[in-house]
C-alpha cells in the first residue's frame, strides 16, 4: 500500500489527547449533557452514558483511529486506500463533505460565543431578564454583527490551521484545553458555593433507575455519539498525524475519560447556579444564551462585578470549546483539499475558509430572513438536523461495518497492537463491538431520532 511519506505528525503523546480531545469536547458538552443528565434519572443516567461510551463511543473511535493511521492521509483518500475499488471507499468522502457542512453551522454557534465575550465584557447582559432575552432575539437576527463573528471565528481556526499539525493545531490545544479546564473549575467551584447549589448537584447526581427507558438509552447512545465527533472522518484524519508507536486504546481511552470529565464538570458548572436562582433547565441555545446570562446577574448579584466575571470566563470557555471543534473540522476539509487538489495548505485552508464562511453566512442570515429555508426549515436548523442526525449516524455506521466486515483482521491487529509490539488483549472484544453491538445500537438510534422505534 502507498502511504505519503514526510507527512506531518503531531509531536507528542499529551498532544495526541488534548488535540483529539478539543475535537471532542465541544458546545455538546456544555448544553446538551448535563440537561440530559439532569432530566433522564441523574447517576443514573451517567452510568448508561458511560456504558454506551465503552461499548460503542471507543470501538467507533479506534475504528477511525485504525483506518486514519493506516493510511495516514487525509480521510476520503483514507477509505479509498483501504477500500480499493469497491464502493467503501465513499465513506470517506461523505464524512469530509459532512465536515464541511458542520464546520458552516457550528461556527454561527461559534460566533454568538465571541459575541457573548465582548457584550458580558461591556456589561450588555447586565440587564433584567427581558433584556436579556431581547439581546439574544436582536442579536440572533441581526443580519450583520452574527456574520462579523462568525468570519472573525472562522479567521481565527484558519491561521491556527495553516500554521500546520505541531505547531498549529497541536499548540493551541496544548495551550487552550487547559485553559478551558481551569474556567471550568473555577466557575463550578463558584457556582458550587453558592445558596440552595446542593439542590442543583441532587438534580445533577441522585440516581433514578424509574425514569430510565429505551428512550433514554437510546438518547445516551446518541449523545455519546455526538460528544466524541465520531462518524464523519475527523478522528480519521488526526489519527493519520499519530506516530507509529502511539497505543490507540490507551488514547482512545484517555480522550473519552476527558470528554465524559468535562460533561460532567459542565453540570457542576451550571445546575447549582440555576437553581441556585430558581430558573429553568432547558437545553440548548436558549439555556447556554437567555437563562445563563440571567442567573449570573442574580445569582453573584451580591458580590459587585463577580456576575459580571462569572459571564465573561463562562463564554471564554464556551467560544474556547467551539475553537478547538471548529479547528478540527476546519482540518478534515483542508487535508483533503491540500492533498487531493495539491495545493498548499495555506491555500487548501483559505478555499476551506471562503467556502464555509459563506455558507456561514447563509445560515446565519436564515435567523434573519425567514426565506432562507428548506424543506420547511431554516437553513441552520437543516443544516444541524441532516448532519447531527442524518449523516454523523450513517457515517459511523458504514465505518464499524468496514473496519468490522471488510478491512483484513490482520491490517486491525497491526493498528492495534502496533505491529506486534504490545499485547493485543481486547481486540475479540473490540471485532464483536464494532460487527455487532455498534452497528445495530447505531441503526437503534437512527431509528429512535427519527421518530420510528
Ligand atoms: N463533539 C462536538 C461537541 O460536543 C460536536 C461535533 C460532532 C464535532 N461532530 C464533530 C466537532 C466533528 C468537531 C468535529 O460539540
Amino acid at each position: 500500500m502507498t502511504t505519503m511519506s514526510n507527512r506531518a505528525n503531531f509531536g507528542s503523546r499529551i498532544g495526541i489527547v488534548l488535540a483529539t480531545a478539543g475535537s471532542a469536547v465541544g458546545l455538546g458538552n456544555v448544553w446538551r449533557f448535563p440537561t440530559m443528565t439532569g432530566e433522564n434519572g441523574g447517576a443514573a443516567f451517567i452510568l448508561i452514558y458511560i456504558f454506551c461510551v465503552v461499548a460503542l463511543g471507543i470501538p467507533c473511535m479506534l475504528s477511525e483511529f485504525i483506518i486514519g493511521r493506516r493510511a495516514q492521509t487525509n480521510a476520503a483518500r483514507a477509505f479509498s486506500l483501504l477500500a480499493g475499488g469497491t464502493p467503501w471507499r465513499f465513506i470517506g468522502y461523505f464524512g469530509v463533505f459532512t465536515g464541511f457542512l458542520i464546520a458552516s453551522y457550528y461556527s454561527v454557534v461559534s460566533g454568538w460565543c465571541l459575541q457573548y465575550v465582548t457584550a458580558s465584557v461591556s456589561g450588555q447582559l447586565d440587564g433584567d431578564p427581558e433584556a436579556v432575552t431581547q439581546f439574544f432575539t436582536d442579536f440572533s437576527t441581526n443580519p450583520w454583527k452574527p456574520v462579523l463573528c462568525l468570519v472573525i471565528f472562522f479567521l481565527i481556526s484558519h491561521f491556527v490551521v495553516v500554521r500546520g499539525v505541531q505547531k498549529g493545531i497541536e499548540r493551541a490545544s496544548k495551550l487552550m484545553m487547559p485553559l478551558l479546564f481551569i474556567l471550568l473549575l473555577i466557575i463550578a467551584v463558584a457556582s458550587c458555593l453558592l445558596p440552595r447549589a446542593s439542590e442543583g448537584i441532587r438534580f445533577l447526581f441522585s440516581p433514578d433507575f424509574s425514569k430510565v427507558d429505551s428512550n433514554v438509552l437510546l438518547g445516551a447512545l446518541g449523545q455519546a455519539f455526538y460528544s466524541l465527533s465520531l462518524g464523519m472522518g475527523c478522528l480519521c484524519t488526526y489519527a493519520s498525524y499519530f506516530s507509529r508507536d502511539t497505543h490507540l486504546v490507551k488514547s482512545a481511552t484517555q480522550i473519552v475519560s476527558i470528554d465524559t470529565l468535562i460533561a460532567i464538570l459542565a453540570g457542576l458548572m451550571i445546575f447549582p447556579a440555576v437553581f441556585s436562582v430558581g430558573g429553568n433547565v432547558g437545553a440548548g441555545p436558549s439555556l447556554v444564551f437567555i437563562t445563563l446570562p440571567n442567573v449570573f446577574n442574580e445569582a453573584f448579584s451580591s458580590v459587585p462585578l463577580v456576575g459580571h466575571l462569572m459571564a465573561l470566563l463562562f463564554y471564554l470557555l464556551l467560544s474556547v470549546a467551539a475553537l478547538t471543534s471548529l479547528i478540527s473540522l476546519h482540518e478534515v476539509c483542508t487535508a483533503f483539499i491540500h492533498e487531493e487538489f495539491h495545493l498548499s495548505r495555506a491555500r487548501a485552508a483559505t478555499v476551506v475558509t471562503v467556502l464555509c464562511s459563506i455558507i456561514g453566512v447563509f445560515c446565519s442570515l436564515s435567523f434573519y430572513n425567514a426565506d432562507l429555508s428548506l424543506f420547511g426549515m431554516s437553513l441552520f436548523d437543516l443544516f444541524d438536523f441532516t448532519t447531527g442526525q442524518i449523516f454523523l449516524p450513517l457515517g459511523g455506521f458504514l465505518t464499524c461495518l468496514f473496519v468490522g466486515w471488510y478491512v483484513p483482521r490482520h491490517i486491525v491487529v497491526a493498528e492495534l497492537t502496533n505491529d506486534g509490539t504490545l499485547r493485543g488483549r481486547f481486540i475479540g472484544l473490540f471485532l464483536f463491538c464494532v460487527r455487532y453491538v455498534c452497528p445495530v445500537g447505531i441503526l437503534l438510534v437512527f431509528l429512535n431520532q427519527m421518530g420510528l422505534v
